[in-house]
């Protein structure tokens, strides 16, 4: 198809070296940028994003190496697991899956071993940025890690696969450990994978980043190189899954070699086998501490295909909540197309039963209003039909206007009032910041505007970039947070009390790395 790709990869091949503060924005950006007044970490971090924080993209992308997954992953069913790709310079890759029965990844139930040959191929037209590539499964090995594990695998392998699978172990073999049983052969024409909701579909779409992590602890000391490698996305839902061709990605995989700093997990994983699968390090449960301000950690890319950040603000004390999400043309978050505000209430509901580990909440969106970024999208706008999204013939490049009366924006899919399920996660990362996981949006560009279309996995994650009342909480552990932060927000409290406080809290608080 596409012949000329290497040249088109060499002109995408983008490196900023640019500082932080003196890239150029439009004026619309500006003055978008302007009228939030925003707490300086989280603009900090914003800025960082639409830079592109120095990162650039290989391409073509080069996959040889080893990668690996640098925590417990969640897909959508749920399935817990951690990954550990090496691919080889003859194009043969080796793959080892480890899933496990909890969201902490600390037992383990099987492990994959995937042996293939990918073959890169041409620039997604779809999904820009991306490489499309054909792959091609030898062997898939499982080694069982429990005698209940076995048991539960061979009965979904039973009930799924066809009449060449039901005799994949015989009734009543007792589980030893160590052996390894042959799910897939090429040579011997048999796949008894499908009962796993198994595919390698993931390779289909590849993209690898660069970029620089600064060595902050010691400033001026340079930084160290950190690559990652995205893989297609899973479908979210469970019947789609094994015809699914990407056009997402999953949680990125880091080179074991180029890996960002600190990664408890990492070494764990990097040096686990079939026989002796990562058993990550105990993570203190968080409390679902919603309030404050919480930011994008990185450009992101939903399937088919939007690229955005996003930036939301929960009041803990009125339920209410307020969000941006800024849309990009490109994957490096670059060339704004447009931005939507739109904010409501939520209710905290209980523990996911569903999703260990997760918590459940209901989303109520009252309230919208949309800022078109380039010309393509003001002409969509400016031409779309009498009410059915704001004024027609009013808009202007950089300008916000109100869509809530015309009960949404119908040219971007905003419906208002609207109700959405939800499951979010909150969790530490490696250096003590919170991150906040918000339910992975249905494959098919629907809205989980039932219960039944509850997310049961996780878009990247959010990382709190100001506390509660503005402040950066940072110092202070968890649960003496979460009594802090009821203390601060309960209607008891004088402002001038609060005030005061926080004055006083300040110095203790505020600190980032
Ligand atoms: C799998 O299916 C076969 C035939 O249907 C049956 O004989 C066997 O007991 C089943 N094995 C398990 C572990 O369920
Ligand atoms: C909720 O409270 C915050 C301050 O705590 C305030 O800024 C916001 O406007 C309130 N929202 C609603 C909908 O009442
Ligand atoms: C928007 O539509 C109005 C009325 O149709 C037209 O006069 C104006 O030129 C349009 N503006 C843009 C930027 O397309």
């Amino acid at each position: 198809m596409l012949r000329s790709w290497w040249l088109v990869g060499l002109c995408i091949a983008y490196t900023s070296g640019k500082k932080l503060w003196d890239v150029p924005v439009s004026p619309e950006e500006l003055a978008n940028l302007g009228k939030l007044r925003w707490e300086p970490q989280c603009q900090y971090q914003l800025r960082h994003l639409q830079d592109g924080a120095r990162i650039s993209a290989l391409l073509p992308p080069r996959l040889e190496g080893h990668w690996i997954s640098t925590g417990c992953e969640v897909r959508p069913g749920p399935e817990f697991l951690t990954r550990s790709y090496i691919f080889y310079a003859n194009r043969l890759f080796k793959a080892y899956q480890f899933y496990y029965r909890d969201p902490s990844c600390r037992d383990p139930t099987y492990s994959l071993v995937i042996k293939g040959k990918v073959r890169l191929r041409q620039a997604s037209w779809i999904t820009r940025g991306a490489t499309e590539a054909d792959y091609h499964l030898h062997k898939v090995g499982i080694v069982f890690h429990s005698q209940r594990a076995m048991q539960e695998t061979v009965a979904r392998i039973n009930q799924t696969s066809g009449e060449q699978c039901n005799g994949f172990l015989p009734p009543g073999r007792t589980w030893t450990s160590g052996a390894l049983y042959e799910l897939l052969s090429a040579k011997a024409e048999r796949d008894c994978t499908a009962g796993l909701g198994f595919a390698m579909h993931e390779l289909s779409l590849v993209r690898v980043e660069k970029y620089e992590q600064p060595l902050l602890l010691q400033k001026n000391q340079g930084s160290r190189e950190v690559e990652e490698l995205y893989l297609g996305d899973i479908h979210t839902q469970w019947s789609e899954r094994l015809h699914y061709r990407p056009t997402g990605y999953q949680r990125p995989l880091q080179n074991a070699v180029h890996h960002i700093h600190p990664c408890p997990a990492c070494g764990i994983i990097y040096r686990a086998d079939e026989h002796h699968p990562p058993i990550l390090p105990v993570r203190p449960e968080l409390p679902m501490l919603l309030s404050g301000r919480w930011v994008s950690s990185r450009c992101e890319v939903r399937p088919a295909v939007l690229f955005l950040t996003r930036y939301f603000t929960f009041h803990g004390s009125n339920r209410s909540w307020e969000g941006y999400y800024y849309h990009y043309s490109d994957p490096l978050c670059k060339q704004p197309t447009f931005t939507v505000y739109a904010s409501g209430h939520y209710n905290l509901g209980g523990p996911s039963l569903v999703v260990r580990g997760g918590t459940e909440l209901v989303f109520k969106v009252t309230q919208a209003r949309v800022t078109p970024m380039d010309q393509a999208t003001l002409a969509m706008l400016n031409s779309s039909d009498f009410g059915s999204c704001g004024e027609p013939g009013s808009w202007r490049l950089g300008k916000e206007l109100d869509v809530t009366h015309t009960n949404g924006c119908a040219a971007l899919g905003i419906r208002l009032p609207h109700t959405e399920y939800e499951l979010f996660k909150i969790e530490q990362d490696a250096k003590d910041r919170s991150l906040l996981f918000i339910g992975e949006r249905p494959t098919d560009g629907s809205s989980p505007n039932t219960p039944s279309k509850r997310p049961t996995s996780y878009q990247s994650p959010l990382i709190q970039c100001a506390g509660p009342s503005g402040t950066f909480l940072r110092h202070i552990k968890p649960n003496y947070l979460g009594k802090l932060e009821d203390y601060l927000n309960s209607a008891a409290l004088k402002p001038r009390s609060r005030a005061f406080l926080l004055a006083v809290l300040a110095p203790l608080l505020i600190r980032w790395d």
